[in-house]
């Protein structure tokens, strides 16, 4: 089987061309950047991807996104492009090939108004246009083929490219003043175990569809804050405190865009469909910190 892979250089996409380059059901794994391919022009992003060759039984998948939640609201016409409308094309022309596309999605395209994590039978009401473009190229991508599938992940952590956790602790070594969102939470999603759960879907006999994916528990960016100065103080790095004082998502002044307050995703239906139970967000976190470069 040949993979290519979208957003090769993203947090995630990092780390499954690092892991999967090895597994040997990959023929040829092709890393591919915006250089390769730039989804914001759909067009020409069709015609860069069609240019390669693959076919039945291969597998592109698309890791790449308009990702900056504020920069979406600011330039929704953009984000429209290369979150919905190119993953569409892209779509059609995997289907038109035999070849499953795997599409990265996101919990953005929930509400985050219910009080307990979502699945895949929840209505997606986005909140911001990230949201929404996001849940566009969603819809766009499982409407081109029954083989494709949508793997909606959260607050995604990795030793690729920092995150919310890398900054909090990086800052706690110069500072003794910590502070996070309290009233907010999700599910984290360590890079290293998405790329593993992930090779399920390489598996065709996989049904397509929606499915969502992350370390299981739920917890505010407070406790996932105080939780990583934790792990980072047991594991030797310098940090001058282990203490978050609260914030309130309402005082993100800062913030363009509405963010959903409670986001996580509930992962059984994956579960059922592979056996495999995502370990908890904790074990992940301090497992990351253990080999964790400033
Ligand atoms: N990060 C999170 O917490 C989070 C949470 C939920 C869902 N997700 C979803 O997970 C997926 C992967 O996210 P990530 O955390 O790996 O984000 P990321 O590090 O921002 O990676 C996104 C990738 O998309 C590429 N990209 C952006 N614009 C592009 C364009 N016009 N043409 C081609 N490539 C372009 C970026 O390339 P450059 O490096 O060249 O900019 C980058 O490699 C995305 O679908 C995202 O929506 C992420």
């Amino acid at each position: 089987m040949k993979v290519l892979l979208l957003g090769s250089n993203g947090r995630l996409g990092a780390a499954l061309s690092r892991r999967w380059k090895s597994l040997p059901q990959i023929s040829e794994l092709i890393p591919l950047t915006r250089n390769e391919v730039d989804l914001s022009d759909p067009l020409s992003a069709e015609a860069a991807l069609a240019a390669y060759a693959f076919g039945t039984g291969d597998v592109v998948v698309n890791s790449a996104a308009s990702t900056d939640v504020d920069g979406c609201e600011r330039d929704p016409e953009l984000a429209r492009r290369i979150n919905a409308e190119t993953p569409g094309r892209i779509a059609r022309l995997c289907a038109a090939r035999g070849a499953r596309l795997i599409h990265v999605g996101t919990d953005y395209v929930f509400d985050g108004l219910l009080d307990r994590p979502y699945t895949e039978e929840d209505e997606a009401k986005p909140v911001s246009q990230y949201g929404a473009t996001k849940l566009e190229g969603d819809l766009e991508v499982l409407a081109a083929s029954p083989l494709h599938c949508v793997v909606r992940v959260s607050w995604v952590f990795g030793p690729d490219k920092p995150s919310f956790v890398d900054a909090i602790v990086r800052r706690a070594l110069t500072n003794p003043e910590a502070a996070a969102v309290h009233d907010k939470t999700s599910s984290p999603a360590y890079t290293e175990d998405l790329a593993l759960w992930l090779e399920s879907f390489l598996d065709l006999a996989l049904p397509g569809g929606v499915y969502h994916l992350c370390n299981s528990g739920t917890c505010s960016w407070r406790d996932y804050g105080e939780y990583a100065l934790e792990c980072a103080k047991q594991h030797g790095i310098p940090v001058l405190t282990t203490t978050v004082a609260p914030l309130k998502l309402s005082d993100m002044n800062a913030f363009v865009a509405v963010r959903p307050p409670h986001s996580a995703l509930d992962t059984s239906k994956f579960t059922r469909a592979t056996g495999i139970v995502p370990r908890h967000w904790k074990e992940a976190v301090r497992e990351y910190f253990a080999s964790w470069q400033a």
